[in-house]
Parts: structure tokens; sequence; C-alpha cells
């Protein structure tokens, strides 16, 4: 096991049953950590990295995204999976509700502590 990243993913995936009170979206938290974290890190900071005007572009069809990855064959296979087709729309929204100018600050909860980079 690559330990600390099963660490932080234990949490993800346990976490939440102990604190159920979070102000985001936490499936398409862990959806996203699934499929885009292993390469961009903690959902929040990737969502942060654009505005919101932007995630609509990057959503706006999936060429837009298979393009940029191109040369990442394991994102290509999650961006193309059913999972991702499935919760892409909640994806989506999560990164507009969490975006450059949303104003959103998190603090602490089963699934991330604090920082913002
Ligand atoms: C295997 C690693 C990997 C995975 C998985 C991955 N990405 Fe990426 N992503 C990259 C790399 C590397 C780049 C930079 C490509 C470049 O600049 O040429 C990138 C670039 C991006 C960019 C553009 C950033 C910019 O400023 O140009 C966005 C948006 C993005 N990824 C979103 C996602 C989303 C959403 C997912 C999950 C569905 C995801 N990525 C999954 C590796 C990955």
């Amino acid at each position: 096991m690559k330990s600390p990243l099963f660490l932080m993913l234990f949490l993800f995936f346990f976490g939440t049953t102990l604190f159920a009170n979070e102000s985001y979206d936490v499936k398409s938290f862990r959806v996203i950590t699934k499929l885009c974290g292993m390469c961009h890190g903690i959902p929040f900071h990737l969502a942060k990295e654009k505005d919101g005007d932007e995630w609509e572009e990057y959503f706006d069809d999936d060429q837009t995204l298979l393009k940029i990855h191109q040369k990442e064959p394991e994102a290509l296979s999650n961006i193309k999976s059913t999972r991702f087709k499935y919760y892409r729309k909640n994806i989506l929204k999560f990164f507009i509700d969490n975006s450059k100018y949303s104003g959103k600050v998190h603090g602490c909860d089963g699934n991330f502590c604090g920082a913002h980079y």
C-alpha cells in the first residue's frame, strides 16, 4: 500500500459516516477524489483553480477534458468511465459551487481539514 494516500482515501471514505453535517456535496467530493484526485489533489483545490465560467467550458462537451488529458491514459479512462458520466452533472455543480470566486471556505470535517492553497 502507498500508505499516506491509502490513509487519506480511508479517511475520505469512512470519515463522513462520523460527521454528517457537511455543507457541500460529499458524494461528488468522493467521486472527484476517486477520478481526478490522484493527479489533481483534494477536489476543493482543483475547483478553486478555475472560475465558474471556465468550469462550464471544460464540461461543455467531453472532448475538452479528453483533449487536455490526451497524454494521460488513466485520466482518459476515468473521464470515459460510466461513473464519470453518471455523476457528470453533480461533478460540474461541485466545481462551480467551489470555484475561484465562489467565496467558499471549508473548515474541518471527516473528509477534509482546513488548508486551501
Ligand atoms: C492521470 C492523471 C490525471 C487525472 C486522473 C486527471 N487529470 Fe486533469 N490533468 C492532468 C495533467 C497532467 C494536466 C495538465 C495537462 C497539460 O497542461 O497539458 C491536467 C489538466 C487538467 C485541467 C486543465 C488545467 C489547466 O489549468 O489547464 C483540468 C480542468 C483538469 N485536468 C480536470 C480534470 C478532471 C475534472 C479530472 C477527473 C475527471 C482529471 N482532470 C483527472 C492529469 C490528470
